[in-house]
């Protein structure tokens, strides 16, 4: 959980208040809404909109699609979010997911100590009124079954990684997957975060993507370098901007306490560099904590030798909706077109919600009936959007917040050729194509679209 504190670089090149007029655009656009708004919200939890939840779900399958469709050495699961609640005993959470915790005696707020700079508060401005630092659990507690007590306290999990490690002897059996060899979970994770913020970057309530990859003792460190290389081009590959990229190899004092070595992928955020995956070496401490307290054997035993041992983890684990922010933040840019400023979403063309919008350039003449049948014929293969409400240049300016890659028109041309213009989100180029061939035409845009 380690981030940098260092103030952005020198060559940070954000508009002025980003985050402000992004957090609107994703209000307005439909992207990510509070969750709750009308009750007055609640505390660092958010809804996904029409457009949100096809991003989101873009980020997930390409995630899924690189680390398990297209490997033959990774199987998924989906665990449970409840679990027993000996797993939090034996990972060492029930005793250690904490952070520091002070309270203002002055106006009651509540700080992580270890983020604040002096002994001044920043909401009240009184200095030397904070109590001293107790630990705080950040796992919600429920309770399982009618009987509310100590008995049936269950926890909502802080991560997913420990419904794969519970998982390890059933995916080895059922799979015939041999070492090394992973496990891949997407799923919702829950922290009691004591400051939350910055939109959707510390939230109480978020989805994890990770993957736990089981290798034999002593070649773990090549292992290691080997996912840090792989994760790092993926993220690369969705045209996450390299000069606001960069790995943050943990010291000894910022490790976590089940790991040996850690590397994290920052983005420089507008709020700073800031951590949105980790690479991590767990050894072999979460199966060895759960064979102990279990009594159930997690080691593996290597067909042709007979060789036993217990498995080292090297984990990759990414946040879903930081990314998503990671994502959004990379790819907003406003720029002066004729005199008027243009806010784009530079989406890569796989993630981007909407593929493709389909204008009649006029609703007359039979062209929105034209642009209706190309409509149809697109949305078997893709998500598109018609419209034909306002100027053609209101119609572009709509579609560029929402990051649609590319903007169909039908004109008087169409009506005698057959051919339609489309217009590239990132050059403004236009150019004719035949309306017959825009689902082939498409697809290689999309599907085929290097990185950015
Ligand atoms: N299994 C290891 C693990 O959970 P972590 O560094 O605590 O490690 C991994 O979390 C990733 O999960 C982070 O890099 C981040 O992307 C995401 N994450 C963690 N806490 C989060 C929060 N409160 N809100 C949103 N994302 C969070």
């Amino acid at each position: 959980m380690s981030e940098t504190k260092e103030a952005p670089a020198a060559a940070q090149d954000y508009p002025a208040d980003v985050m402000d007029k992004l957090v609107s655009l994703c209000k307005r656009r439909g992207f990510i809404f509070q969750s709750s708004e009308i009750y007055g919200g609640v505390g660092a939890v958010y809804d996904y909109g029409p457009l949100g939840v096809e991003l989101k779900q873009n980020v997930r399958s390409a995630w899924w699609s690189e680390m398990v469709h297209r490997r033959d050495d990774v199987e998924g699961v989906d665990a449970g979010i409840l679990m027993h609640p000996d797993v939090w005993v034996a990972s060492g959470h029930v005793e250690g997911f904490t952070d520091p915790l002070v309270e203002c005696r002055n106006c009651h707020r509540r700080f992580r100590a270890d983020t604040l700079a002096s002994d001044q508060c920043p909401t009240c401005g009184v200095k030397g009124q904070f109590t001293e630092p107790r630990q705080f659990n950040l796992m919600f507690k429920t309770f399982m079954g009618a009987v509310e007590d100590s008995t049936s306290v269950v926890y909502l999990r802080p991560e997913t990684a420990q419904g794969i490690f519970v998982n390890f002897r059933n995916v080895l059996d059922a799979s015939r997957q041999k070492v090394p060899f992973g496990i891949a979970q997407v799923g919702k994770a829950f922290r009691n975060e004591i400051t939350p913020g910055n939109f959707t970057f510390r939230t109480r309530e978020f989805e994890q993507m990770e993957m736990q990859f089981f290798v034999e003792p002593g070649t773990d460190d090549e292992w290691f370098e080997t996912w840090r290389d792989r994760r790092l081009a993926w993220v690369k590959s969705l045209g996450i901007r390299d000069d606001r990229l960069r790995l943050h190899p943990h010291g000894p004092d910022e490790l976590a306490h089940y790991a040996k070595k850690a590397v994290d992928l920052e983005y420089l955020l507008p709020f700073g560099w800031k951590e949105f995956e980790g690479i991590h070496n767990r050894t072999d401490f979460d199966l060895i904590a759960h064979q102990e307290k279990s009594g159930k054997k997690l080691e593996y035993v290597e067909a042709h030798s007979g060789k036993r041992f217990v498995p080292f983890v090297i984990e990759t684990s990414i946040g879903l909706d930081r990314l998503v922010l990671v994502l959004l933040v990379n790819a907003y840019h406003e720029e002066e077109v004729e005199g008027e400023t243009r806010v784009v979403l530079r989406l890569h063309p796989r993630l981007a919600p909407i593929k493709a919008a389909i204008f009649p350039l006029v609703k007359k003449d039979g062209m929105p009936e034209i642009a209706r049948r190309i409509e149809e014929n697109l949305r078997r293969s893709f998500p598109v959007f018609y419209d034909e409400a306002g100027s053609i240049g209101r119609r572009y300016r709509r579609q560029d917040e929402a990051g649609t890659p590319f903007c169909i028109t039908v004109d008087g041309q169409t009506v005698e050729d057959g051919t339609v213009t489309v217009r590239d989100r990132d050059t403004l180029e236009q150019v004719r194509v035949a309306a017959d061939s825009l689902p082939g035409w498409l697809r290689e845009r999309v599907e085929g679209a290097p990185a950015a």
